[in-house]
C-alpha cells in the first residue's frame, strides 16, 4: 500500500513563491511512489493546478464554508473548490479551533458540506497537552472523532482521512512516541468500529501531523495502522520535505 503524505502550507508562501517552490519540487517529486496530497493557501491553487496537470499529485485547500449560502463575505465554498480542481481539505484544524473558534458543531457542517460537494476531507483530530497530562488523550479523540462525524453515512468514510495531530506537537519539536502514536491510532479505529463497523474501521485511513522532520521521520515510517504523515513547518522547503517524502517510500 502506497502511503499518504500530505503537506500543509499553512499561511505560508505567495503563488510566486509556490510556483518557485514547485519549479524545484516537481522536477525531484517521482510520482506513484506516494499518494501525495498538498494542502496549499487558496491564493496558490490556481497556479498549483497548472503545475500539477498531469502529475499523480492532488491538490488541498485548508478550509472551506460550512454554508452553501451566498451570503457569506470574505468565504470560499466547497463548490468553488472543486471547480478549481482541489480534491482534498482539511477539516478541524487545532489552529482553526483555536484561533477561529470552529466547535464540532461547525466541523461537523464543514464536512458534510464539503462531501457533498465530492471533496474528500482530512479531519484533524488531536489532544491538548493539559488532555494529555490528565491522560484524556483517549477520550477527546473519541469526543471529537464522534461529533464530528456524526450523521454521516458509512460509504462517505471512503472519503475521509483521519489526521492524528497533537495540539502540543504540532510546530513544538516534541512529538509522541510510536506506541503513543500506535495508540491513538487504535483508538481512533475503535471509535470508527463502534459508531460505523469493524470493515470501516479496518478501512478508514489514519494519518500522524506534528514537528515531524527529515530527522525524526523513520520513527513513523513503520508505525502498526499507520497510512501516512501530514507535514506543517517542514514541507515549506522542497529539499527538506523530498527527504522526509523518501524516507515513507
Ligand atoms: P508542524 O509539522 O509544523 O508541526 O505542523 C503540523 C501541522 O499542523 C500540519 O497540519
Amino acid at each position: 500500500m502506497k502511503k499518504i503524505v500530505i503537506a500543509n502550507f499553512k499561511m505560508n508562501k505567495t503563488p510566486s513563491e509556490t510556483k518557485q517552490y514547485l519549479i524545484s519540487f516537481l522536477s525531484k517529486y517521482e510520482d506513484y511512489k506516494t499518494d501525495l496530497i498538498l494542502a496549499l493557501p487558496y491564493t496558490s491553487l490556481s497556479i498549483a493546478k497548472f503545475m500539477i496537470d498531469k502529475r499523480e499529485i492532488s491538490l488541498g485547500a485548508q478550509n472551506l464554508c460550512d454554508d452553501d449560502e451566498k451570503g457569506c463575505t470574505g468565504e470560499i465554498s466547497g463548490k468553488m473548490l472543486a471547480d478549481s480542481g482541489v480534491s482534498h481539505v482539511l477539516v478541524g484544524h487545532s489552529e482553526r479551533r483555536a484561533k477561529f473558534k470552529e466547535d464540532s458543531k461547525i466541523i461537523n457542517k464543514k464536512i458534510k458540506n464539503g462531501l457533498k460537494n465530492r471533496l474528500s476531507i482530512i479531519l484533524c483530530v488531536g489532544e491538548s497537552l493539559a488532555d494529555k497530562n490528565t491522560m484524556k488523550t483517549l477520550s477527546t479523540l473519541r469526543m471529537q472523532i464522534e461529533e464530528a462525524l456524526k450523521g454521516l453515512y458509512e460509504n462517505e468514510l471512503e472519503n475521509l482521512i483521519i489526521a492524528y495531530e497533537p495540539v502540543w506537537a504540532i510546530g513544538s519539536g516534541k512529538t509522541p512516541s510510536p506506541k503513543e502514536i500506535e495508540n491513538a491510532v487504535r483508538a481512533i479505529r475503535k471509535v470508527v468500529e463502534e459508531d460505523f463497523s469493524k470493515k470501516a474501521a479496518q478501512e478508514i485511513r489514519v494519518v500522524y501531523g506534528g514537528s515531524i522532520t527529515p530527522k525524526n521521520i523513520s520513527k513513523f515510517a513503520s508505525i502498526e495502522g499507520l497510512d501516512g504523515i501530514l507535514v506543517g513547518g517542514a514541507s515549506l522547503e522542497s529539499s527538506v520535505f523530498l527527504q522526509i517524502i523518501n524516507a515513507m517510500i
